[in-house]
């Protein structure tokens, strides 16, 4: 449904995606994983026909979308980074203005204006201007006019972002339902958002693909390790042979002073770490918890251990 194929755009001088090629197959829900300027956004301009690559191709239901990006369009759904809503129209007229847009006629507008709001539960507020509802519900009307042309493929941009946490959790469950008779691809650069919704994800980093697999498939990552870091007084590298034989333990690393150990989210090694250390004979100064930030998933999903790790599973 979605081909893309040694993808490559710079602005000017500056490098934004970097020869990416992936598929999304018929039904999927797909999640394009990465960081802040990892190029998602421009991956998405150029899908949605917005945007020409510089090279490689972007193909939506069989439509090449820099030659043909009209009819493309008629397949597509999509809900911009900041999508630019009108505020002082009611979600109805908004809705309508947005079916009119898309060539649809009148009778088939009031159908589907039917449709969408009660697949985006927007019922209530249909009447209400548009600048009245709190992010979430606009960010629902957002996805409501993406979808009144009845596309089969959405593409949708961060679409949690910057709302707050239980309209967050109804927006994933919206976009959960949405999948059911959508192929999708969807952004984040939440790694618990994806693992959430996605069947399987696509993760890039400055502009290149670093990994690319189901979730279940990057379960240790995705599913979240966390990290432990203690401050030991003791030789550093016996001390980090110590730690690796512990255990649960999935790496260690050294960063100075602390040493950095990964074990899965759902145990807790904390005394498991403590008895190896004393048993070592050496002093623990200092220890706790941090969250694996995306780039230490990076840093991971980039270090040639990481990839080794991986062909071994294949
Ligand atoms: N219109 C633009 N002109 C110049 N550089 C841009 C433009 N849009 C994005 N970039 C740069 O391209 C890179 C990728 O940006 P973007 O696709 O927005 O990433 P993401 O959506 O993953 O945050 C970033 O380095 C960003 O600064
Ligand atoms: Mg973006």
């Amino acid at each position: 449904m979605i081909r893309v194929q040694n993808l490559t755009k710079y602005y000017g001088e500056r490098l934004a995606v970097d020869d990416i090629s992936f598929n999304v197959a018929k039904g999927e829900i797909v999640g394009l994983l990465g960081p802040n300027g990892a190029g998602k956004t421009t991956t998405m301009r150029i899908l949605t026909g917005f945007l020409m690559p510089t090279s490689g191709d972007a193909w939506v239901a069989d439509c090449n979308m820099a030659t043909n990006s009209l009819e493309g369009r008629r397949h597509i759904g999509y809900l911009p980074e900041a999508i630019p809503l009108y505020t002082d129209v009611t979600v109805r007229s908004y809705l309508d203005f947005a079916g009119r847009l898309r060539g649809l006629d009148k009778y088939r507008i009031e159908d589907r204006i039917d449709d969408v709001v009660e697949l985006c539960h927007l019922e209530e507020y249909i009447d209400v201007l548009i600048g009245k509802l709190s992010r979430g519900f606009r960010q629902r009307v957002g996805v409501a006019q993406a979808i009144i042309h009845e596309p089969e493929v959405m593409i949708l941009d961060e679409p949690t972002l910057g709302i707050d946490p239980i309209q967050v959790a109804q927006t994933r469950q919206l976009i959960k339902d949405l999948g059911e008779e959508h192929t999708i691809l969807i952004s984040s650069h939440i790694l618990p958002e994806v693992s959430m919704v996605c069947d399987r994800v696509v993760i890039i980093h400055e502009g290149q693909i670093v990994a690319e697999d189901r979730i279940e498939n990057l379960s240790t990552v995705l599913k979240g390790s966390q990290n432990i870091q203690l401050e030991v007084q003791g030789p550093t590298s016996a001390v980090t042979r110590k730690l690796q034989r512990v255990r649960g333990v999935s790496r260690v690393r050294y960063e100075k002073p602390y040493h950095i150990v990964e074990c899965p989210a759902d145990q807790d090694l904390r005394s498991n770490l403590m008895a190896a250390i004393v048993q070592g004979g050496w002093t623990i100064l200092s220890m706790g918890a941090v969250d694996m930030s995306l780039e230490d998933i990076f840093l991971q999903l980039t270090s040639e251990e990481f990839a080794d790790d991986e062909e071994l599973e294949e």
